[in-house]
Order: structure tokens, then sequence, then C-alpha cells
């Protein structure tokens, strides 16, 4: 950890009786957030781990892009709130807000966004590497594997050493990733690829690549386009998530960015995670309607029982996600200027909601919607169909694992992650031939 934002306040330590020994372990603070305990030199003086299955009180890095402050349902992109950020700035801005610390100028912007845009085709021969995959494969497991691909095809961008080719990656992945996205789409359903379309924006592009048929015009509707923006800016990054983790674990042992950002994507697409999504979809249509909605609150509670009310809960957040807040209203926007007046699967989360809100079970244990619990019935009112959602998650992450991973691999005391562990298995035992083993 660099001493540059987190110092090192000497006046404030934590004292360690251990074994005879007295150990001052120093706090370190940041800018905002809980102070830390600075356990670096536990081990050596020690001889002692901690133990914290889950990273339930790790710090694991030092970062400067995203704080959470969990108890408020705060989230600050790089300072900037993320309700200011999602009502009056667009993607292209919060991405290279991300990934370089400020907002960009005019000419910043324009350059930032000419840059993106010319790097959004995809080699021709990725085309016959999606054709290995079967049509109905889910798409996340197709952008596990042409994202980790793109290592095979684009040789000059993987020397991590080299801060021009981790910039060009940078933008390849920021750039490429809703090319890729469209084609799995396009491949489920046996139509062609769709070429990008460099005059249209991030989120137009995105959309025009999934719906445009080479036989019509298709015009991208600007409500769905502007939605589609929006939710980009709230999956834009969240600090060390387990799939952020992911991508650092990976990129501190020295792999290229394509491989780490596929290890994210392997990471998001668990219902824990962005996966909840898609999950919270399938909930919504397995309880169907409001009279079966205290049955799955009932299920929720019982400790025999696996499931769990998806969209709700999160590690980090004991108060409202603040992206839920902001994606219900969109949610709302979005079906109001599409003109639908009845969506039962709306109203059906809105019933469940305000049920889950008002037991004490989750009352007591500070479960409130997150950012998955609106987000698939916007998408679904957008027509994204269901096992997209989670690719679209992963869309608007890959800047702030870019962003994540860039800052790692800048930083000079940056090592190869690699945790400890708690053995609790067989100490020693001697080896026995076959003939003698019971
Ligand atoms: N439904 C029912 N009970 C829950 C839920 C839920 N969704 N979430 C947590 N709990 C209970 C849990 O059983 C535990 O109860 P007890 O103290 O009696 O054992 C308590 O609340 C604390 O839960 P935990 O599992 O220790 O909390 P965690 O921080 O390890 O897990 C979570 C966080 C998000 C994985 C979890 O809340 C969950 O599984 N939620 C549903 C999936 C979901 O919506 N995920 C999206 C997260 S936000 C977007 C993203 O990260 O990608």
């Amino acid at each position: 950890m660099t001493s540059s934002a987190a110092n090192t306040a000497p006046q404030k330590k934590a004292i360690l009786h251990y074994n005879g020994k007295v150990i001052d372990l120093p706090i370190l603070q940041g800018s905002c957030g809980p102070e830390v305990l600075d356990i670096r030199n536990l081990y050596n003086e020690t001889g002692l781990f901690t133990f914290d299955p889950g990273f339930t009180a790790t710090a694991s890095c030092e970062s400067k892009i995203t704080f959470i402050d969990g108890e408020e349902g705060v989230l600050l992109y790089r300072g900037y709130h993320i309700q200011e950020l999602a009502e009056h700035s667009n993607f292209m801005e919060v991405a290279y807000l991300l990934l370089y610390g400020d907002l960009p100028t005019e000419a910043q912007r324009g350059d930032f966004i000419r840059n993106v845009t010319t790097h959004t085709m995809v080699h021709e021969q990725i085309t016959s590497f999606f054709r290995g995959f079967r049509r109905d494969a889910h798409p996340m497991a197709i952008m596990v594997g042409v994202v980790g691909a793109l290592s095979a095809f684009y040789h000059d961008s993987l020397d991590i050493n080299d801060p021009v080719q981790r910039e060009i990656a940078s933008y390849r992945l920021v750039a490429k990733i809703p090319t890729l996205a469209a084609m799995a789409y396009k491949y489920s359903l046996g139509q062609p690829f769709i070429f990008p379309l460099n005059k249209l924006s991030y989120a137009e592009n995105f959309l025009h690549m999934m719906f445009a048929v080479p036989c019509e015009e298709y015009h991208v509707n600007p409500i769905l386009s502007r939605a589609i923006d929006r939710i980009f800016i709230l999956h834009a990054d969240h600090e060390q998530n387990a799939s952020t983790s992911t991508v650092r674990l990976a990129g501190s042992s020295g792999a290229n960015p394509f491989a780490c950002i596929a290890s994210g994507i392997a990471a998001l697409w668990g219902p824990a995670h962005g996966g909840a999504n898609e999950a919270v979809l399938n909930m919504l249509a397995e309880i169907e309607y409001p009279g079966n909605i205290q049955k799955f609150i009932a299920k929720a509670k019982d400790k025999n029982d696996p499931f769990r009310l998806m969209g709700f809960g999160h590690r980090v957040y004991k108060n409202y996600d603040p992206r839920a807040t902001i994606m219900r209203e969109t949610c709302y926007d979005v079906l109001k200027e599409l003109n639908i007046k009845d969506n039962p699967l709306f109203d059906l989360a809105m019933e469940l909601e305000h049920i889950a809100m008002n037991d004490e079970y989750f009352i007591e244990r500070k479960l409130y919607p997150n950012v998955d619990f609106y987000s698939g019935i916007i998408f679904k009112a957008l027509g994204i169909p269901v096992s997209m959602f989670t690719v679209l998650f992963a869309i608007a992450r890959t800047v702030g694992w870019v962003a994540q991973w860039k800052e790692m691999i800048a930083d000079p005391t940056q090592k190869i992650g690699r945790p400890r562990q708690l053995y609790t298995g067989i100490e020693s035992r001697k080896y026995k031939p076959v003939s003698e083993r019971k």
C-alpha cells in the first residue's frame, strides 16, 4: 500500500499482546470510510495469520476510484455522487472519469470517444470462434470464452509493463465488449452479426448491433438508449466486489488484461453477484402473482431452504442501495415513456419489496433491494432477453474492471495476491502401497 492517500497516523495504533510480546499495529486512514488496521508485519512479528473468510473485514488494496458508505447508502465514483452522474452525465464521460480520475474537458471527451469508437470492430477470425459454440449456449458462457480469446488476437497489447500497450488494451476492452455481447445474442438467434456503427453513441451502437438486421433500417429509440446509458453508469464500478477482486487477483500474477477481464466475467456470472438480475426475473416468474409472495418470503426465511430473495441484501449496503433507488425511478420512467400502463411484473416487484421491507426478518438483517432488483424489469421492458441481463452488467462493469486493473498495475508496491489459510486437514502420514490400503 502506498502512503499517498492512506496516511499512517503515527499517533494512532492498536496494540496486540501475544505470547509475552507487545506488537504495535499502525492504523491507516483513508480519505473516507473506516480506519484500517495495518497487519502487513503481523506474521513476521508474531507468526500469526488473520482469518477472514469472505473478506468481511479485509481491505485488499488501496484505491482512489470508488467509495461506498454502506450504512448511509452512498456511492461515489472519483468523489462524484452516483445520483448526480446518473442525472447529468453519460456513460462515456463516466468511463473517462473512472479510468483517468477526472471528468473530461470537451476536447478530452472528443478524443476519448474517438479512441473508443475506432476500436469497436473485432478481428474477423473471431466470428469463426463464435461458430464453435452451441446455438443454445448461455451468452455469459460465450463471453467468458471470447473475451479471454481476445488475447489470442491482439498480441500487440499484451505487455502489461508497457503503459502504451496497457492503454490500447483498455480501449480495446471497453470498445469491443458491446460488439462481442451483441454477437453472442445474434448467434443465439441464428441472425447475421451486425457491424458497429461509429456515428452512434455507445448505448445506441449496442442497441443497433443487438436489434438491427441487414434487410431493414433500424432507428434507435432514444428512450431505450438513454435508459441503457443510465444503467451502464449505475453498473460501471463498485469497489472491491467479487468480480473486481478476481480481476485484480488474476492481474496480480502478471496475466494479460483480456484474460483478467474474462476472469471477472466468470465471477460476475454467479447468482449472488451479477447473475442476480437474471435470477430476479426467474424468481418473479415463479412467484407469478401477489397472492404467492408470502409463500416465497417464508421460503427465504427458512434456514433449511436454500432459496433467497434475489435482488435483496448486500455485503456492504445496510441501507437502500442508491443504485436501486435510481433503477426504480428509471423503471417507472421507462414504463411511462413506453406507454406501458399495466406491467404486472413491476407491480409484483413493488408488492414484494413492500412486504419484505415490512417483515421483521428483513428489517433486522438490514436486507434492502439492491441494484439487480429492478434492472431486470427495465431490461425486459426494453426488449432485452433475460439471458442477456448479466451480459449488460458485464459490458458496463468492464470499464470499472479495467480502471481497477490499471490502478493496480501502476502501483509500485503491487505484489502477487497470495492469501494464506487455516489448514485443518491431516497433519502428516506415510505413503502406503495399494496392497496395504483398506
Ligand atoms: N434472502 C434471504 N435472506 C438473506 C438474503 C436474501 N436475499 N440475503 C442475506 N440473507 C440473510 C442470510 O441468510 C443471513 O441470515 P442469518 O444472519 O440469519 O444467517 C443474513 O441475511 C446475512 O447474510 P449473509 O449471507 O451473511 O450476507 P453476505 O454479505 O455474505 O451476502 C449477498 C450478500 C448479496 C450475497 C446476499 O445478500 C444474497 O445472496 N442476496 C441475494 C443475491 C443478490 O441479490 N445478489 C446481488 C448483489 S448486488 C449486485 C452485485 O453484487 O452484483
